[in-house]
């Protein structure tokens, strides 16, 4: 909600009226600016053009801190004009706006395998460490995206991967990542798209290379090795196809949530599921499944973390102006119902501006829309300018169960449970269950957490 600014209020009386018009977070801030030529009384000059209201104190940002919440965006770190930024001389609208609306970032491709790893031997964190020098600057956070994922490998993994070096090649690589941002991290996807009920194991674990060259116990080789390297950082798995109400969906949820349980249950260290929330304008929308599978991760003491907000426009009929408002009800709907859950602290969009979605830039069959119309799924459209879906997350944001304030790092298990403890009977209907009584965890050879561990030196 936006208030009009009447040049000649006071401060006293715009924070009334934004109280009055439900406006609660503009109580505390700083009023806009106002125009700054003297007003006399006989002044007949038209009012100053309308502000436009978006940044400093009404952006998604400072609205998403008023919360204790967290909004961010994936970034483009060649895009961003750090020197420009440093010596506060940029004029890049891009540049400004990530830094004006994200409290947290995340690389959209730029600490992917391919990106990271040019040879087996060789690192390259020019672009990632870009992204950490602007975040610092603009006193943001930052995701790590991803350190294992069955895409995203450099064009040298297939024919260097073998099942005897791909254990090493995980833990070196996650080892030497991790300690590059040690301590700068808030959270890393330290698994990425691990489920595809598709591929026919009991599991549902998806056919990876990962899974092929190392075995079902990579996930948790992968978290263990986080923990160990980063252990400030909150661990998160992340996939998508878990959002809707369909039996697809459905299914994979549930396999994601066996997963969450086998881990929790092995004293993996892990403290979020991403939602991707990649979401469609059209067809079935996210409801009750999924409110009930973020509960179900907070009785496992995991937090929900939305990691990569759109909106696919690709199949509604309409121009410019029916994409906008029908993208900005879907973002309301959604952000409505999953930041009234108190365990979602975090959500971003993938990507800030419509000109540098994914939605507009890869060349798939699933992005196109059948009037070759660009997408208009983020905050600002290709001029950034604020679009419907702005007004629809700042609200949505403004609604949000208040968090506490993130806190960089939190107490994790700090011993593995037994093996397989025995399976009690839970008397009270309401307690956590016993994830002992929900599955049977599937036999891992060689596994970190099949002999009793030494605690981790999580914290
Ligand atoms: C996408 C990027 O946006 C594209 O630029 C790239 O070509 C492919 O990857 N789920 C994820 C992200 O976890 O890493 C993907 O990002 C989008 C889907």
């Amino acid at each position: 909600m936006t208030l009009p600014l009447n040049p000649q209020w006071t401060r006293r009386r715009f924070t009334r009226a934004a109280l009055a018009a439900g406006l609660a977070s503009a109580a505390p801030r700083a009023l806009p600016a106002l125009p700054i030529w003297p007003l006399k009384k006989k002044d007949k000059r038209p009012p100053a053009p309308e502000p436009t209201r978006v940044t400093g104190p009404e952006s998604l940002r400072a609205h998403a801190a008023a919360r204790g919440l967290l909004y961010g965006a994936a970034v483009v770190p060649e895009l961003l004009d750090v020197e420009g930024m440093a010596t506060q001389g940029t004029t890049d609208g891009y540049t400004q706006l990530v830094g004006a609306q994200a409290g947290i970032l995340v690389a959209e491709n730029a600490m992917k395998w391919h990106a990271l790893r040019p040879t087996p031997q060789s690192f390259d964190f020019s672009q990632a460490d870009r992204l950490m020098r602007f975040a610092d600057l603009m006193g943001q956070r930052v995701r790590g995206h991803n350190l294992c994922w069955h895409e995203g490998q450099p064009s040298w993994f297939k024919s260097t991967a073998t099942r005897e070096n791909a254990r090493q090649l995980l833990v070196d690589h996650i080892q030497s990542v991790c300690t590059h941002f040690r301590g700068h991290i808030q959270s890393w996807d330290v698994v990425n798209e691990a489920i595809d009920p598709a591929d026919g194991r009991p599991d549902g674990l998806r056919k990876s290379p990962w899974l092929e060259l190392v075995g079902p116990d990579y996930l948790e080789l992968a978290f263990l090795t986080a923990a160990q390297a980063d252990p400030a950082a909150r661990l998160v798995y992340n996939d998508y196809g878990i959002e809707l109400d369909t039996p697809e969906n459905e299914i994979k949820r549930g396999q994601v949530m066996l997963l969450l349980r086998r881990l929790k249950a092995r004293g993996v260290p892990i403290h979020a599921v991403g939602v991707q929330s990649h979401l469609q304008a059209t067809g079935p929308q996210p409801g009750a499944g999924l409110v009930t599978f973020i509960r179900d991760a907070a009785r496992l003491g995991l937090d929900v973390y939305i990691t990569e907000m759109d909106v696919n426009t690709r199949k509604l009929e309409g121009g410019p102006a029916i994409q906008d408002t029908v993208v900005a009800k879907v973002y309301a709907d959604y952000l409505g119902m999953v930041l009234r859950e108190p365990n979602v602290p975090v959500a971003l969009t993938w990507g800030l501006t419509d000109a540098h979605s994914w939605l507009n830039t890869v060349d798939q069959p699933w992005v196109k829309r059948a009037d070759g119309a660009p997408q208009r799924p983020l905050p600002f459209d290709d001029a950034l300018n604020p679009t419907p879906a702005f007004y629809a997350l700042r609200t949505a944001i403004d609604h949000a169960h208040i968090s506490q304030p993130q806190p960089a790092a939190a107490p994790a298990p700090t011993a593995a449970p037994a093996a397989n403890p025995a399976s009690e009977p839970n008397p009270d209907p309401n307690a956590d269950p016993n994830p002992n009584d929900l599955y049977k965890p599937f036999p891992v050879q060689g596994s970190p957490t099949t002999k009793p561990t030494a605690p981790q030196p999580h914290k």
